[in-house]
């Protein structure tokens, strides 16, 4: 099969299309899943770079890509036969779905929502998984609840904005001046422009969902009602020993679950998540799409299209 490869760690040039021998066979509980859409993540290029490479090593070669959409073309699963459209995920650090198959478990995995097609479907699990769990895992978001999403343009922000429209919640989006009218038509309630505005105000949130990491916790606590979660995306060591020592600081560590993307996949059938895509990439044009990433600036999310 077809799948994107890199020998070393370094820059996106490091990646090229190349043909890799398939996926081995099934064990009970996995399915081989042929995919049509994936997407990237900026924890992709990350793995690239070698910016984990404590947790991902020194073997190589790598595939990179963590999340894809496609139909199930052999299955040691009850839940899922051949022939099932689904999205799921793999951790990021095992990569994998920048190809055109991948063996996964069952518990990864999702039947993919009806209304939408597989590139839609294939950006949708890390980053809204990510989301999902940031909001109502840890901050427990409820209807009526004040929200502040910093970052709320981005893969992970768009995704948030949207999640917590459809809990009922008030969204404060932070994003740079370029994109206030996109914040607004995410649903946004109020905008905070920070390339013009301070974002530590007076005002007070139930949630702080820090998706870029870039607030200070110090700072940002005092924007918190007294039940107030802070829960960022961006891992840092700092942010990362306040999660363990401050019940108000959190840091969310995106996992594959299968009942978060049927939960995802209810609100995408129900018209309230419909994914941000800024473009489509084919597969062989990933490192193009890996630098669009690497700038930081991607509005939603960028597709690739495998098939
Ligand atoms: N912990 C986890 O499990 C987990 C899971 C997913 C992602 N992440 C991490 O979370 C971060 C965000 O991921 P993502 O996929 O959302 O990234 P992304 O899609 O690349 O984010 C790009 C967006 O960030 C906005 N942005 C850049 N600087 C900003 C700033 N200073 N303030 C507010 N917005 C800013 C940009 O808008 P403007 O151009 O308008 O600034 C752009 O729309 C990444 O570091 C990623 O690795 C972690």
């Amino acid at each position: 099969m077809k799948a994107i490869i890199y020998d070393s760690y370094g820059r996106a040039e490091e990646m090229r299309l190349a043909e890799v021998s398939e996926p081995e066979v099934l064990s009970t509980g996995q399915v081989k899943v042929l995919i049509h859409g994936s997407s990237v993540n900026p924890v992709d290029w990350k793995i690239r770079r070698g910016m984990l490479r404590m947790i991902t090593g020194k073997k190589f070669p790598k595939i990179p890509g963590a999340d894809f959409a496609g139909v199930v073309v052999e299955s040691e699963s009850f839940n899922f036969k051949v022939g099932d459209e689904v999205f799921g995920m793999v951790k990021a650090t095992e990569g994998g779905c920048s190809a055109e198959k991948i063996v996964v478990s069952e518990k990864n995995i999702a039947h993919k929502p009806s209304n939408i097609d597989f590139i839609q479907a294939g950006v949708i699990p890390l980053a809204g998984l990510t989301a999902l769990q940031a909001l109502k895992d840890i901050a427990k978001i409820e209807a009526g609840d004040q929200v502040l999403v910093n970052g709320c343009t981005g893969g992970v922000g768009t995704f948030a904005v949207k999640i917590a429209k459809a809990f009922d919640a008030r969204v404060t989006g932070v994003c740079s001046n370029r994109n206030i009218e996109y914040s607004i038509k995410l649903g946004c309630n109020e905008i905070i422009d920070y390339t013009t505005q301070d974002v530590y105000t007076d005002d007070k949130y139930d949630i702080i969902f820090d998706t870029i990491g870039n607030l200070k916790y110090r700072k940002a606590k005092k924007m918190l009602i007294r039940k107030g979660v802070y829960v960022t995306s961006g891992i840092s060591a700092g942010k990362m020993i306040n999660s363990f020592i401050r019940r108000k600081c959190k840091t969310v560590f995106v996992k594959p679950d299968r009942k978060g993307l049927i939960f995802l996949k209810d609100l995408v059938e129900q018209g309230s998540l419909v994914p941000e895509i800024q473009e489509v990439q084919p597969l062989y044009q990933l490192v193009t799409a890996h630098k669009l990433s690497e700038e930081g600036k991607v509005n939603g999310k960028i597709a690739v299209r495998i098939r």
